[in-house]
């Protein structure tokens, strides 16, 4: 039977997606056996995410008709269809990091004896050779009587073993070829519950529950790798469970919709008005630019020039940053909060002005019991979210804005009530005097919006004021599911899953990206970015940055100050930076030769705006206003911005 499958050359590098199963990569070769490498494609895809593998023998026994279309098969060509130059992924290298699991089903006597004497050359001897041992690999050879029982065979039996191949025997019948012997391959379902059993003993060590199905257990499983679920109890699971909706498929659903906003535990960069916070994938902060209220953090109120290290949150892991007027909060992997800087939380320093400043981190007391996984810092008030998707918020929230009691220097965090006290929220976003929820629930994802209504930028059609956080419906009519939020000072923006971008709020300087300075009071789709595939989105005052799947940034808004990123021309105004109304791709990134996946400006009413890009290398790359040392390096005389991106000199691997 010759097969004649589709082969599928997608680019699987996409670092941003946060996988929801576990990633299990099947591999075929040669053997008569192969005809059943469908039926284990099947039995997989009950709890996991299969990718497959076919050597050029296995396709002869292959079936186009019968094959599994939510599985994509990678042959030898696609190695080369989908590598055209330095710098494109490596197919066998990126199946070899997206998989959790390999199962090679059949194993024929050839693709043995090269494994065991380390050749590659096809696509799935080279995924074993480049394979992580601490991940499980599986193989269940599959031949004629003659071919087992050759020497040949035990000894690479015992090269496979030494590796950390675990072996699922072949079992004696009657083989194909007519002969009755050992070789044959074990039944599919014993292959499936052979590598259904280790998969689940290895990661989190759990007793299964019988009461689960397996996509619950799978689910659960999941779960137990995250972060923010590792370190609660048996009853915190439970309640966060009933939140989400009921099922762990929905905590999981949650939990990876947060990381996929926040960068969770991966290096980050905020741009904050005229100072910078960088922090390290291994939790490490670094802050630098203007001091003038200690929001650095090293306990002097002198800016700083080039990245310089928070000393004194030595043996503190850091996972989130938030840096607003003067004042920087930080996050803690044990969802602690540190703020400092201006009419900061905690102890303050009377300075020479009079003003209230805190000038090394300090632990934000009144959050004590409740877990912080985000922070965020608007206009006159700063926001928390729980990591039950509670949202909390400080300071300035009058009656008739955020819905509550707080009176400005308020120290207490006070619940935002209304209808998110019931529905967790996994991104919040604040801009000037508004707030902006993202919010995770068994139907889908949503946006609440609350406070200050001008310009149209909470998204319910008009200019109103909102006490209660409302959800934005705007989403349902458009048939988008929100992915990431930006509040900007005065627009806002949202990805969706399927990438499109929309924008709404105060348009000026085409900051809304429609080719006008028009508001929105609705979300709108950004039409000109059509053609690719948003999964990024960040705002500034009046400018906003998009970045695709592939990595390409498109900025528009606000030209002065260069925080675009599009080189310095004068208008016919006389304008240095011109305003960009459409979407235009920043040609200076696309030449750093870098995939981008994060881009931070600055967001509080701050004209003098910088701009951060982060490559999923732990590269920065930083330009716009560098007049305080925000860049993290001293600029030529007399310059004090830089339109061209640089690197920073910082390791935030
Ligand atoms: C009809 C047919 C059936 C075969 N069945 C097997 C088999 O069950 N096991 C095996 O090891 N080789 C079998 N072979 C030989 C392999 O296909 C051959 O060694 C091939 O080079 C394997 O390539 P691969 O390991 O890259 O898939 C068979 C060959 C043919 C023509």
């Amino acid at each position: 039977m010759m097969a004649n499958i589709e082969i599928a050359s997608e680019n699987i590098k996409h670092d941003n997606i946060q996988p929801v199963k576990p990633r299990i990569l099947l591999a075929v070769s040669g053997s008569v056996a192969a005809i059943k490498f469908e039926i284990l494609c099947r039995s997989f895809l009950e709890w996991a995410e299969v990718r497959a593998v076919a050597t050029k023998s296995s396709l002869h026994f292959l079936d186009k008709a019968s094959f599994p279309r939510d599985v994509i098969l990678y042959t030898d060509d696609d190695e080369w269809s989908s590598w055209k130059k330095i710098g494109d992924g490596v197919l066998h290298i990126e199946l070899r990091k997206w998989a959790d699991i390999m199962v090679i089903a059949p194993l024929s006597a050839n693709t043995l004896a090269k494994i065991a004497g380390g050749l590659c050359d096809n696509l799935l001897t080279c995924i074993v050779r480049a394979w992580d041992y601490s991940k499980p690999i599986f193989v269940a050879p599959a031949m004629n009587t003659f071919m087992w029982n050759n020497p040949f065979t035990k000894r690479h039996l015992d090269a496979i073993n030494e590796l950390g191949v675990n072996l699922i025997p072949p079992v004696t019948k009657r083989l194909a070829c007519g002969d009755y012997g050992n070789g044959a391959m074990a039944e599919p379902s014993v292959i499936y519950s052979t590598a259904t059993c280790t998969f689940f003993r290895k990661p989190s060590n759990f007793t299964p529950d019988v009461q689960l199905s397996i996509t619950e257990l799978a689910a659960l499983d999941m779960c137990q790798e995250r972060a923010i679920f590792k370190p609660m109890n048996s009853e915190e699971k439970e309640l966060l469970k009933q939140r989400c909706g009921g099922s762990w498929k929905l905590v999981l659903r949650y939990i990876l919709a947060g990381e996929i906003c926040c960068r969770r535990e991966k290096s980050q960069a905020i741009a904050g008005p005229s100072h910078s916070v960088a922090v390290t994938s291994s939790g490490s902060v670094y802050s630098f630019g203007s001091n003038s209220s200690g929001q650095l953090g090293h306990g002097t109120l002198e800016e700083e020039w080039r990245p310089r290290l928070i000393r004194s949150l030595q043996g503190i892991r850091i996972i989130q940053a938030a840096a607003g007027a003067r004042r920087t909060m930080l996050i803690s992997d044990a969802g602690q909060v540190y703020a400092f800087g201006k009419e900061s939380f905690g102890e303050a320093e009377h300075t020479t002005e009079g003003s209230n400043v805190v000038t090394t981190p300090q632990l934000v007391k009144s959050l004590k019991g409740i877990y912080v996984v985000q922070a965020a810092i608007g206009n006159f008030f700063s926001a928390v979210l729980s990591r039950e998707g509670r949202v909390y918020t400080f300071c300035w929230g009058n009656d008739s804005k955020l819905g509550h009691r707080t009176e400005p220097n308020d120290l207490e965090p006070h619940p935002l009530l209304g209808p998110l006290e019931n529905i967790p929220v996994v991104q919040i976003a604040a801009g000037y005097c508004y707030l902006l929820a993202l919010a995770c629930q068994p139907s889908g994802m949503s946006v609440y919006s609350v406070g200050c209504g001008l310009g149209g930028k909470l998204g319910h059609g008009s200019m109103a004021d909102e006490k209660y956080p409302r959800l934005i419906e705007q989403f349902q009519t458009l048939n988008l599911q929100p992915r990431v939020v930006a509040a900007g000072a005065w627009h806002a923006a949202v990805v969706g899953q399927d990438g499109r971008a929309c924008t709404w709020g105060w348009g000026r300087y085409g900051c809304l990206g429609h080719g006008t300075e028009e508001s929105e009071s609705v979300p709108r789709v950004v039409e000109s970015l059509g053609n690719m595939k948003a999964v990024h989105v960040a705002t500034g005052d009046y400018t906003t940055f998009v970045v695709s799947d592939t990595g390409d940034v498109y900025s528009f808004g606000y030209g002065e100050s260069s925080s675009l990123g599009h080189s310095s021309v004068i208008d016919g105004q006389g304008n240095r930076n011109a305003n960009v109304l459409s979407p235009k791709l920043v040609t200076s990134l696309k030449k750093i030769n870098e995939r981008v996946v994060q881009i931070s400006l600055t967001n509080s009413v701050y004209w003098n705006a910088h701009t951060f890009a982060l490559t999923d290398s732990d590269k920065l790359y930083a330009f716009g206003s560098g007049d305080k040392g925000q860049l993290g390096a001293e600029l030529p005389a007399q310059q004090t911005e830089r339109a061209m991106p640089e690197q920073v000199d910082i390791n935030l691997s």
